[in-house]
């Protein structure tokens, strides 16, 4: 790890990063965190640029942050790249953010795959568009025997559907007696939900002000630590990045113990 982060020196500018880096190195890193990457129709906005062109910068530090998470040794990363209400939006915007995946994959897949990165999804399949689904999946074919992160991307994903699925397909369960009602317990239930191979994100950020969570994760975000920032997702950088695992590491996890 620590020739990882000296090699990742040589490729920064800035050597104070490169000290935050070591310092955060000390200390545990969360072992999964999620992004909520919000504010780029708002930096398009400022800029009177298209709504899209937010997009496609935010693609950018996808790239960015990913590299980053990698290097510091966290387990998984969880971008929530689109909503199932996200489909409210303008038909055009709607498919600009569809096709990102097959933009994003087709230009990073090789180096995700250098990097060791596992690539999966989490969302609602069926009506996402071929293109969209044929990218996603061969970067989960390509990417399948890689050991490093996992970049698992929120793409048609809503808590609450979600979880009502879960709450079918248990009682389906028990109806065709697989599974006896009084087995049904919070271990159980998390393994009906997509996030079933993943531990609960350690760290949820949120970036643009908002301070909500959009029917994100609500069951797996129950113990998470929560940081929020004013940044849009565009101008979002590694300083900010490694300023919310610093935060991280400060707080006082206690899962309702002492
Ligand atoms: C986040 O940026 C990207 C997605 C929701 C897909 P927004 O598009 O929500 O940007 P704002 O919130 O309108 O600024
Ligand atoms: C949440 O952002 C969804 C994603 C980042 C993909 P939104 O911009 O859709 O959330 P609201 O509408 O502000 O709650
Ligand atoms: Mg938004």
């Amino acid at each position: 790890m620590l020739n990882k982060i000296k090699l990742w020196k040589n490729q920064q500018q800035s050597s104070s990063l490169h000290e935050r880096m070591l310092q955060i190195e000390e200390q545990p890193v969360p072992s999964h965190v999620a992004i909520i990457m919000d504010g780029n129709g708002r930096w398009a906005k400022k800029r009177a640029l298209p709504r899209v062109a937010g997009h496609h910068e935010g693609m950018k530090v996808v790239r960015k942050i990913t590299r980053l998470a990698s290097k510091m040794g966290i387990n998984t990363l969880t971008l929530y790249a689109f909503s199932t209400e996200n489909w409210k939006r303008p038909k055009t915007e709607v498919d600009y953010l569809l096709k990102l995946p097959e933009e994003f994959l087709g230009t990073f897949l090789p180096e995700l795959i250098e990097e060791n990165v596992r690539v999966t999804m989490m969302g609602y399949k069926e009506n996402l568009p071929s293109y969209t689904i044929n990218a996603i999946e061969k970067a989960i074919q390509d990417t399948k025997d890689n050991t490093g992160l996992v970049l698992n991307f929120a793409l048609n994903y809503g808590s609450r559907a979600e979880i009502v699925d879960a709450v079918k397909r248990v009682l389906n369960d028990c109806q065709k007696g697989i599974l006896e009602s009084d087995e049904v317990n919070e271990d159980l239930f998390s393994s009906y939900l997509m996030t079933s191979d993943l531990t609960d994100p350690d760290l949820l950020i949120r970036t643009s002000g908002e301070i909500r969570l959009s029917n994100f994760m609500l069951w797996q975000l129950a113990y998470s630590e929560f940081w929020f920032t004013e940044v849009l997702w565009p101008d979002f950088s590694e300083q900010h990045f490694i300023e919310a695992i610093e935060a991280y590491q400060n707080r006082q996890r206690r899962f309702g113990g002492v």
